[in-house]
């Protein structure tokens, strides 16, 4: 086994990078992603599933902009469909022959009988374009998440996100609730899967009938949480939403932002369950980097008025001919390639193998994932208490300067790399990430 301690160490960010990114801070307004911030890196370009930064330095990706790259960078096929249209034409909302053939292709990948799609820029805009189809359709006004759950951070979404997000930004609109996630050793309802599913659907059905007006549009949920630390819901729990949902007259909004298109082993996370949303929404890997969203949405919901009218539920970007293109040429491959099935098999190698560090490094615990979508916690060893952030900021520098990019800044753990990221590359990662947390603890010690 290689010791990565003994492999070069880089002194980031290096001189271009750092030049580049004081210019860019005297300038820029706060509130960039965590890992630009952190890392100060001036990213040149990329190649699959490696970055390079502006003095050459290569970085393993493990973050794919947070699920976004799912082909990686500069995926040829990726580079010529975008240079071909770009060449042609990139704006407005006319037919074009990529957008035709994109939405035929979801409808025949969606599950059951979604087969409907709309065309957005950000994932915050297509979930608020979900929740305003949910309230033409039913009629309702009341809208259902969790907590736990990220949807973006547009004021119609905030509050049904739980958490900081939302601190400070008063008062939210109203008719938005959020309740407790169904997943073990989290929430208030347990560590028993088979009694945390009952007891958070109970206490659903309790807020429903004690906070609401009776007059729920529609229950949002993500198949996996992402931003809370890739958390898988306990078995039965999405079941007993879509059972929920259907019983109340609102509809189920299945939040698909990061796990489709492949990211969790299936083409949609929500086939780990057999379960049928009224609403799937996509983003994030769905245009592999291109700022696209998308609602996928039944027959039976999609004519709802006054969302469907003419310009009803259209935007200046979604869809255009540039992002069509990008969609198209994302799926296709992901089916070419075979990468769902690369994503199921290499992600269950890589989650066996971070499972099996456990016994040895303390720091460590709850190993979770579904294909390339995996999580687990730092610890402080021995103890069940998250690790502080500034151990958990050693070890991100440390990884960084030996060559491995992963959102590991934070205790909640988040891999999922680029969907194209070869067996040996991610086992090359895992290791240098294994000798770091090695080191960790001993600090920790
Ligand atoms: C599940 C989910 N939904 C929606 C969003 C919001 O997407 P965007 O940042 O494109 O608005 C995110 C972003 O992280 C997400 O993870």
């Amino acid at each position: 086994m290689t010791d990565s301690s003994l492999l070069t160490q880089l002194e980031l960010p290096g001189p271009k990078s750092r030049a580049a990114f004081d210019a860019e801070a005297a300038h820029l307004a706060p509130g960039t992603q965590s890992v630009a911030l952190f890392s100060r890196l001036c990213i040149d370009r990329g190649e699959g599933a490696v970055l390079i930064d502006a003095d050459g330095n290569r970085y393993t990706d493990l973050l794919a902009g947070v699920g976004v790259a799912s082909l990686g960078y500069a995926h040829p096929k990726y580079v010529a469909a975008m240079s071909a249209q770009l060449a042609r034409s990139h704006v407005g909302s006319f037919t074009t022959a990529n957008r035709a053939a994109l939405v035929k292709l979801i409808a025949d990948l969606a599950p059951g009988d979604l087969n409907r799609t709309q065309l957005y820029s950000s994932g915050a805009e297509a979930v608020e374009a979900a929740v305003r189809l949910a309230k033409s359709h039913t009629g309702k006004t009341e809208v259902i998440g969790f907590w736990g759950g990220f949807h973006g951070k547009t004021g119609g979404v905030l509050p049904l996100l739980s958490g900081s997000f939302k601190h400070g930004l008063g008062p939210l609109m109203p008719g938005m609730y959020a309740s407790p996630y169904a997943a073990v050793g989290r929430g208030p309802f347990g560590d028993d899967a088979a009694t945390c599913t009952q007891r958070t659907l109970d206490f659903l059905r309790q807020k429903i009938a004690l906070e609401t007006t009776n007059d729920v549009a529609a229950i949002i949920v993500e198949p996996i949480q992402g931003t809370a630390g890739n958390i898988i819901p306990t078995p039965g729990f999405l079941a007993g939403l879509r059972a929920l949902a259907t019983e109340l007259g609102a509809l189920l909004i299945a939040d698909e932002m990061i796990t489709g298109f492949g990211r969790t082993g299936r083409m949609f996370a929500v086939e780990h369950d057999g379960l049928v949303p009224d609403i799937l929404l996509c983003g994030k890997g769905f245009g592999g980097g291109f700022p696209m969203s998308g609602i996928i949405i039944r027959e039976s919901v999609a004519f709802a008025k006054p969302w469907a009218n003419p310009s009803g539920s259209s935007s200046s970007y979604g869809g255009n001919p540039l992002a069509a293109a990008a969609a198209r040429v994302t799926i296709e491959t992901i089916l070419e390639e075979g990468l769902v099935e690369h994503s199921r098999a290499l992600g269950a190698k890589l989650q066996a193998e971070l499972a099996s560090w456990q016994d040895e490094l303390a720091i460590i615990r709850g190993v979770r994932g579904r294909g390339m979508m995996i999580g687990f916690d730092l610890v402080r060893p021995g103890t069940a208490k998250l690790l502080d952030k500034a151990a958990c900021r050693w070890i991100f520098d440390t990884l960084l300067a030996r060559g491995v990019l992963a959102m590991i800044y934070n205790p909640e753990v988040r891999i999922n790399p680029p969907l194209v990221i070869t067996e040996e590359q991610a086992m090359a990662a895992l290791a240098t990430m294994r000798d770091v947390l090695r080191e960790a603890q001993d600090r920790a010690g």
